[in-house]
């Protein structure tokens, strides 16, 4: 192809790969280059962007004015602020970003650069909890690798001396200890189990994942729950193991089903399976082109407020009798398939989103 005609000049498209804005521009604010990023925020094509300041565009413009001609005559290198964009396309509002303004290596061209200040938030909150949840995840698993044996000794010594006693009495107490060993044991696995089976990749189409789900909770809920769908069946099949994501989107799936246990008593349950593509999204560090996005709504009564940031640690749990091990082990799964778990709840409404990059 005749690459020398269609690419600009300036070499600015690798900048298009980009989640953050970015424009060069003169030093007095005219508008030299701008990337993808900029133009859908400012809802103005590249080249009207072309014509234009970089003052036009904020709400509060004079510390960028300054601050643009101090890095071009070097008083600074480089500097950073807050400000508000302009959504001149939206027309709706301002958008809160960090502005980081840097010399280049022309004098009469300044590199601007300007992330929104929310995606900012989540991202350094997504690293942070990344983090925590990977030391929480094998502080767990060795403690299970820790109880796993002595209680193969517990339970079988207990067992030993159930053949030795012969009182119906102490029997008993025997038994207590098999089935409470039983119990920790049956923990302990579940503890285990992402680590014990390894992948098996082929590919998945996760409506196939999506419709196995439901006819489980169907065969358990025939009545009192709506389960609706709402797939995107141009979604494309994707590599990974299908027997995890059935597992990982089951728990969630499971979870929604005791939260609406009042609901489903009275018969206005619903539970929404949704699939969507996602383009350009940025999770767990990355960005990806394109990305499924698979959405587990309830309209239950919402997670509970005092561990709603906690609901993905291992043994957190909202419910009687839960070990809190199923969110654990749904994230481990996705993780695995190099995908996130977000959830927003409000009393009635509970969405989990179950992100995964697409090829
Ligand atoms: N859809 C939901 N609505 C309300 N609360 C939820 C929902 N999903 C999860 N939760 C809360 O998050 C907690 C943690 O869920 P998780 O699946 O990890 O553990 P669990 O369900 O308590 O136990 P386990 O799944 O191991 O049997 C739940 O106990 C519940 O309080
Ligand atoms: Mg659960």
């Amino acid at each position: 192809m005749n690459s020398a005609a269609t690419g600009t000049a300036s070499g600015f498209e690798p900048f298009d790969q980009l989640a953050t804005m970015v424009a060069l521009v003169a030093p007095d604010g005219r508008c030299l280059q701008a990337n993808s990023a900029l133009e859908n925020v400012v809802g103005l094509s590249r080249r009207t962007l072309r014509r234009g300041s970089i003052l036009d565009w904020l709400a509060d413009p004079a510390q960028l004015g300054d601050t643009l001609q101090l890095v071009a005559r070097n008083a600074v290198a480089s500097s950073r602020f807050d400000a508000h964009m302009k959504r001149t396309a939206a027309g709706n509002g301002e958008l809160p970003v960090h502005v980081i303004v840097s010399q280049t290596e022309a004098p009469d061209r300044v590199l601007v650069e300007m992330i929104e200040i929310e995606q900012q938030i989540r991202l350094d909150r997504e690293e942070r909890t990344h983090g925590l949840a990977q030391a929480n995840k094998e502080l767990v698993r060795n403690l299970a690798h820790e109880i796993k044996n002595p209680l193969g000794g517990i339970r079988g010594a207990a067992q030993l001396l159930a053949m030795e006693v012969s009182s119906k009495e102490l029997n008993e107490y025997t038994r207590v200890i098999i089935q409470e060993a039983d119990r920790l044991q049956a923990l302990v696995d579940r503890l285990l189990a992402p680590h014990r089976r390894p992948q098996v990749v082929a590919d998945v189409n996760i409506h196939e994942v999506c419709e196995r789900v439901r006819s489980l909770i169907l065969a358990e809920f025939p009545r009192g729950l709506t389960l609706s769908r709402d797939y995107d069946t141009s979604i494309p099949e994707f590599r990974g193991d299908r027997e995890q994501l059935i597992q990982a989107v089951l728990n969630i799936a499971h979870n929604a089903t005791h939260a609406l246990a009042e609901r489903i008593a009275q018969g206005d349950a619903t539970l929404v399976l949704r699939t969507r593509v996602a383009r350009q999204a940025t999770f767990g560090r990355q960005r990806f082109r394109l990305a499924l996005e698979l959405h587990i709504e309830d309209n239950g009564p919402g997670v509970p407020e005092d561990i709603r940031d906690r609901i993905f640690h291992p043994l957190v749990s909202g419910r009687e009798g839960g070990s809190g091990l199923g969110l654990t082990l749904a994230q481990t799964f996705v993780q695995q398939h190099q995908g996130t778990i977000e959830c927003d709840s409000v009393p009635g409404r509970t969405v989990f989103k179950i992100l995964i990059p697409l090829p």
